[in-house]
């Protein structure tokens, strides 16, 4: 499928501010997968971004019905359900649009809440989405200027981030969340705290 074409197929899924979001993840993935020399087509690249939250507006009772009725874990709906338009538009994509490629479908998979032994595709999409330039929320800056030295360190902080956030909010994480943690943390050399 072709990138322009792609962008057409989403639009309509997605608010305005969303859609938004999705071409400047696109723009920032792109320029991630050059700076760390990603092996597959930029095509590819762009394509796993523009579907990254393709199933978010999708009434939650159908994407109940998918994680009920497919393959995907059931203990998704145990968790918020922000976490589902990852997998759930893994699924769709394939059975609406054909794209089964599967380093696309993990990258939309995760892009949430990431995984242990993250593929590259699946850390340039999880770092783009996070960093992207219209997002604006304290402790951005670092990500930022990690993501341009070390693609692991970057989605390291991320995780941590991510991690801490939900953990002031009192929420329930994940356990891909941790997973993700603890298998970047130790790509980072074991206990690498941010040393200021
Ligand atoms: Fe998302
Ligand atoms: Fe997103």
């Amino acid at each position: 499928m072709k990138v322009e074409e792609a962008k057409k197929l989403v639009k309509p899924h997605l608010t305005t501010a969303r859609y938004e979001h999705t071409l400047r993840v696109a723009e920032t993935a792109v320029q991630l997968a050059q700076r760390y020399a990603y092996e597959g087509s930029i095509e590819k690249v762009a394509l796993a971004a523009i579907f990254h939250d393709y199933a978010k507006y999708r009434p939650l009772d159908e994407m109940k019905r998918w994680i009920t009725e497919s393959f995907l874990p059931k203990d998704l709906l145990d968790y918020h359900h922000e976490l589902w338009h990852g997998p759930v538009g893994s699924i769709l994509i394939d059975r609406e649009y054909g794209i089964n490629d599967p380093e696309i479908r993990e990258a939309i998979y995760y892009h949430t809440t990431g995984r242990a032994n993250m593929g590259k595709l699946e850390m340039i999409v999880f770092l783009a989405d996070y960093i992207e330039p219209g997002r604006n929320f304290p402790g951005l800056d670092e990500v930022r200027e990690m993501a341009q030295q070390d693609l692991v360190k970057a989605c390291w902080m991320v995780s941590r981030n991510n991690i801490d956030y939900l953990m002031k909010q009192e929420a329930t994480i994940y356990p891909d969340t941790f997973h993700a943690y603890n298998d970047l943390t130790r790509h980072n050399g074991g206990n690498t705290h941010d040393k200021k």
